[in-house]
């Protein structure tokens, strides 16, 4: 990674994910997130872990996640294995004022909603660009298989609209890490995030959305700003 020139971009998710490893601590359980930015925690980790000795145990949000750990040396363990979780860092796809958030451009949230629920406290770390003065989708939506009729016609009647997300080679849905496919539900009109997160994540056949308004109070948000590391809690 230190040989590559990085761009104004990729720079700012640099400086933010270096913030978020200053917040872990010898002995702590992490949750690790999935995306770009954390991987610039993790690559942090790796280093904080051979000068100082640190002892941390990460538990992955993806198979991306746990294959990078496991190539940076970051010790792993299974969620059924960690007594609690400190700490969770992990990315966004937009961040609004109250700290809400949307994620799952990487497919990987529902893994994260369960580390975010289940963690003391949530570090999101971010590049400038995610920041919004209200979120707007779309809104990233696991779904098991055999209920993607039933759940996009529920989404059209709740007034949007629900885009089977295709892979990147477009010869088939995105399969998640679970096994199930995603949809990209467009909104229609202006939505209040945590009415829409409820009636989103109770439609039978939906594992879980991707917005994350119920975490705001345990969340802290690192913006990789260009003058330095801006930390909004
Ligand atoms: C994956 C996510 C990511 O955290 C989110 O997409 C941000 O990724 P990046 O740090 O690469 O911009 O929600 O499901």
């Amino acid at each position: 990674m230190s040989n590559i020139e990085l761009s104004p971009q990729e720079k700012a998710k640099q400086r933010a994910g270096f913030k978020a490893a200053e917040y872990v601590k010898d002995g702590m359980t992490i949750g690790l997130g999935t995306g770009s930015t954390v991987a610039f925690t993790m690559a942090r980790l790796k280093e904080r872990i051979r000068d100082e000795s640190l002892t941390i145990r990460g538990v992955p949000t993806s198979i991306q996640t746990l294959i990078r750990a496991g190539e940076l040396g970051i010790p792993i363990i299974g969620l059924e294995q960690a007594e609690k979780i400190n700490l969770t860092i992990d990315g966004a796809d937009q961040i609004d004022p109250q700290l809400r958030l949307i994620k799952g451009r990487g497919a990987a949230h529902v893994r994260e909603r369960i580390l975010a629920d289940i963690s003391d406290r949530l570090i999101i770390v971010a590049d400038p660009t995610k920041l919004c003065t209200e979120l707007t989708g779309p809104v990233p939506i696991e779904i098991i298989p055999f209920a993607l009729s039933h759940v996009q016609n529920v989404l059209i009647k709740m007034g949007g609209n629900p885009v089977l997300r295709d892979g990147v080679k477009k010869d088939g849905p995105v399969i998640s890490d679970n096994g199930n496919i995603i949809l990209d539900y467009h909104p229609a009109q202006k939505y209040n995030p945590m009415d829409l997160e409820t009636a989103i994540n109770m439609i039978p056949g939906v594992v879980c959305c991707g917005i994350f308004a119920e975490f705001s109070e345990k969340t802290t948000v690192i913006i990789g700003e260009e003058e330095g590391p801006r930390v909004i809690s």
